[in-house]
Protein backbone atom coordinates (compact mmCIF):
# COMPACT_ATOMS: atom_id res chain seq x y z
CA UNK A 1 0.00 0.00 0.00
CA UNK A 2 1.36 3.26 -1.06
CA UNK A 3 1.29 6.42 1.20
CA UNK A 4 -1.29 7.73 -1.27
CA UNK A 5 -4.21 4.82 -0.68
CA UNK A 6 -3.28 4.41 3.15
CA UNK A 7 -4.91 8.25 2.92
CA UNK A 8 -7.25 7.75 1.02
CA UNK A 9 -8.71 4.52 3.44
CA UNK A 10 -7.80 6.51 6.55
CA UNK A 11 -10.46 8.93 5.24
CA UNK A 12 -13.04 6.66 4.31
CA UNK A 13 -12.97 4.61 7.42
CA UNK A 14 -12.18 8.13 9.80
CA UNK A 15 -15.56 9.20 7.90
CA UNK A 16 -17.68 5.93 8.66
CA UNK A 17 -16.55 6.00 12.26
CA UNK A 18 -17.36 10.01 12.72
CA UNK A 19 -21.14 9.24 11.33
CA UNK A 20 -21.94 6.14 12.92
CA UNK A 21 -23.47 7.52 16.00
CA UNK A 22 -25.40 9.58 13.56
CA UNK A 23 -27.14 7.14 11.64
CA UNK A 24 -27.23 4.12 15.24
CA UNK A 25 -28.60 7.00 16.89
CA UNK A 26 -31.41 7.70 14.55
CA UNK A 27 -32.14 4.08 14.07
CA UNK A 28 -32.06 3.08 17.98
CA UNK A 29 -36.19 1.97 18.45
CA UNK A 30 -37.35 3.27 21.94
CA UNK A 31 -40.37 2.64 24.01
CA UNK A 32 -43.11 5.38 24.28
CA UNK A 33 -43.09 7.85 27.33
CA UNK A 34 -46.79 7.17 27.59
CA UNK A 35 -47.77 3.88 28.86
CA UNK A 36 -50.11 1.61 27.18
CA UNK A 37 -53.40 3.85 28.54
CA UNK A 38 -51.38 6.24 31.05
CA UNK A 39 -51.27 9.72 30.62
CA UNK A 40 -48.94 12.53 30.55
CA UNK A 41 -48.99 16.49 30.99
CA UNK A 42 -46.32 19.01 29.64
CA UNK A 43 -46.21 22.58 30.93
CA UNK A 44 -46.76 25.15 28.20
CA UNK A 45 -45.12 27.65 29.84
CA UNK A 46 -41.87 25.89 29.74
CA UNK A 47 -38.72 26.96 27.14
CA UNK A 48 -38.27 23.38 26.15
CA UNK A 49 -41.96 23.83 24.49
CA UNK A 50 -41.71 27.68 23.34
CA UNK A 51 -42.19 26.36 19.57
CA UNK A 52 -45.20 25.25 20.35
CA UNK A 53 -46.36 29.40 20.95
CA UNK A 54 -47.02 29.26 17.20
CA UNK A 55 -49.30 27.27 14.96
CA UNK A 56 -47.39 24.88 12.93
CA UNK A 57 -44.55 24.87 15.60
CA UNK A 58 -43.47 20.97 17.20
CA UNK A 59 -41.62 19.76 19.85
CA UNK A 60 -40.59 16.26 21.11
CA UNK A 61 -41.13 14.97 24.33
CA UNK A 62 -39.90 11.31 24.75
CA UNK A 63 -40.95 9.14 21.90
CA UNK A 64 -44.20 11.78 21.02
CA UNK A 65 -44.26 14.55 18.51
CA UNK A 66 -46.47 17.73 19.94
CA UNK A 67 -47.93 19.66 16.65
CA UNK A 68 -49.15 23.00 17.24
CA UNK A 69 -52.43 22.88 14.47
CA UNK A 70 -54.39 25.80 15.64
CA UNK A 71 -54.77 28.16 17.86
CA UNK A 72 -56.23 26.07 20.63
CA UNK A 73 -55.89 22.55 19.36
CA UNK A 74 -52.45 19.93 19.28
CA UNK A 75 -51.67 17.00 17.65
CA UNK A 76 -49.87 14.40 19.74
CA UNK A 77 -48.78 11.38 17.88
CA UNK A 78 -45.86 8.78 18.25
CA UNK A 79 -42.50 9.81 16.66
CA UNK A 80 -41.56 6.35 16.35
CA UNK A 81 -41.60 5.18 12.55
CA UNK A 82 -43.74 1.73 12.26
CA UNK A 83 -41.13 0.60 9.65
CA UNK A 84 -37.97 0.29 11.64
CA UNK A 85 -38.32 2.74 14.48
CA UNK A 86 -36.59 5.53 13.16
CA UNK A 87 -37.51 9.39 14.46
CA UNK A 88 -39.65 10.90 12.06
CA UNK A 89 -39.70 15.03 11.52
CA UNK A 90 -42.50 17.19 10.69
CA UNK A 91 -42.45 19.38 7.84
CA UNK A 92 -44.50 22.27 8.91
CA UNK A 93 -44.44 23.73 5.68
CA UNK A 94 -46.54 20.75 3.62
CA UNK A 95 -47.65 19.26 7.18
CA UNK A 96 -46.41 15.85 7.07
CA UNK A 97 -44.09 13.74 9.18
CA UNK A 98 -41.45 11.85 7.12
CA UNK A 99 -39.27 9.26 8.42
CA UNK A 100 -35.66 10.18 7.52
CA UNK A 101 -34.60 6.47 7.50
CA UNK A 102 -36.31 5.37 4.25
CA UNK A 103 -38.24 7.70 3.40
CA UNK A 104 -42.30 6.61 5.12
CA UNK A 105 -44.47 10.04 5.18
CA UNK A 106 -47.44 10.35 7.07
CA UNK A 107 -50.32 13.15 7.70
CA UNK A 108 -51.07 14.95 10.71
CA UNK A 109 -53.35 11.84 11.74
CA UNK A 110 -50.50 9.31 11.67
CA UNK A 111 -51.72 7.82 8.88
CA UNK A 112 -49.06 6.50 5.96
CA UNK A 113 -48.83 8.48 2.88
CA UNK A 114 -46.31 6.69 1.47
CA UNK A 115 -44.27 3.55 2.54
CA UNK A 116 -41.91 1.73 2.93
CA UNK A 117 -43.81 1.98 6.91
CA UNK A 118 -47.55 -0.04 6.65
CA UNK A 119 -49.06 0.89 9.65
CA UNK A 120 -50.07 4.04 11.17
CA UNK A 121 -48.57 6.44 13.68
CA UNK A 122 -49.92 6.09 16.95
CA UNK A 123 -52.01 9.21 18.02
CA UNK A 124 -52.70 10.47 21.61
CA UNK A 125 -55.38 12.63 22.78
CA UNK A 126 -54.28 15.82 23.71
CA UNK A 127 -56.51 18.74 26.02
CA UNK A 128 -55.46 21.72 27.56
CA UNK A 129 -56.59 23.05 30.59
CA UNK A 130 -54.71 26.40 31.44
CA UNK A 131 -51.10 25.95 30.13
CA UNK A 132 -50.99 22.65 30.77
CA UNK A 133 -51.16 19.64 28.13
CA UNK A 134 -52.46 16.58 28.87
CA UNK A 135 -51.98 13.70 26.97
CA UNK A 136 -53.38 10.12 27.04
S1 LIG B 1 -37.60 3.39 9.65
FE1 LIG B 1 -38.91 4.91 8.85
S2 LIG B 1 -39.10 4.42 6.76
FE2 LIG B 1 -37.82 2.91 7.55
Amino acid sequence: MNRKDFFKKAFIGGSVLLFAPTVFTACTKASDILPSGGTGTIDLTSSAYASLKNVGGYAYNGNVIIIRSSTTNYIVLSSICTHQGCTVGYDSSVKKLVCPCHGAMYNTNGTVLQGPAQSSLTQYTATVTGTTLTIK
